[in-house]
């Protein structure tokens, strides 16, 4: 059983908000491929997608003199810090459970590693993923991120994305 569903966390302000900053048509598409790997790495679909559709709601722009900067971005950026604890926080809120939303955030702590300092960190399958999930949809220069959708389709696609994820539950129940 799922707690609450992916159209519960897009209808939310919070990530109307903070995703469409970063890029709604991203977060949909990298939920999507969360999704397909889900089966692969035999990861639980419910958190793959939740994660991945939240994993840039940390986002914000580095402009200088009204141009993006990639360099400032690169250095000062912690997106994923401050969007594991906004969709912790968001999460909760909407009645997800504790375990999960732990989850959640942590996958989303994890999809990069532009924060980090040098060395090797060990991912979960989850983790993976998630991390997998939004390279796939990455463009050069971060175009990913400026990629249009309007709302009713990303509704639309949302709504979808939680019958795939219900019917694949079931079917996994039913045949256990
Ligand atoms: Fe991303």
């Amino acid at each position: 059983m799922r707690d609450i569903t992916l159209l519960s966390i897009f209808d939310h302000r919070i990530t109307q908000k903070y995703v469409k900053r970063s890029g709604m048509a991203h977060a949909i598409a990298a939920a999507y491929h969360a999704f397909n790997l889900s089966k692969e790495y035999k990861v639980n679909p419910d958190l793959a997608t939740k994660a991945a559709f939240l994993h840039d709601i940390g986002h914000y722009t580095w402009y200088k003199d009204g141009k993006w900067d990639y360099e400032l971005y690169k250095q000062n950026d912690i997106h994923a810090i401050k969007g594991a604890e906004r969709a912790h926080k968001l999460l909760i809120r909407l009645g997800e459970h504790p375990k999960k939303a732990k989850k959640i955030a942590l996958a989303i702590l994890l999809h990069t590693d532009s924060y980090l300092p040098d060395g090797e960190i060990s991912l979960d399958p989850l983790q993976k993923v998630v991390a997998l999930a939004d390279e796939m949809d990455e463009e050069p220069s971060g175009n990913h991120h400026y990629r249009q959708i309007d709302d009713e389709r990303a509704r639309r696609l949302i709504a979808r994305l939680d019958h795939m994820i219900d019917n694949h539950l079931n079917n996994q129940k039913a045949s256990s």
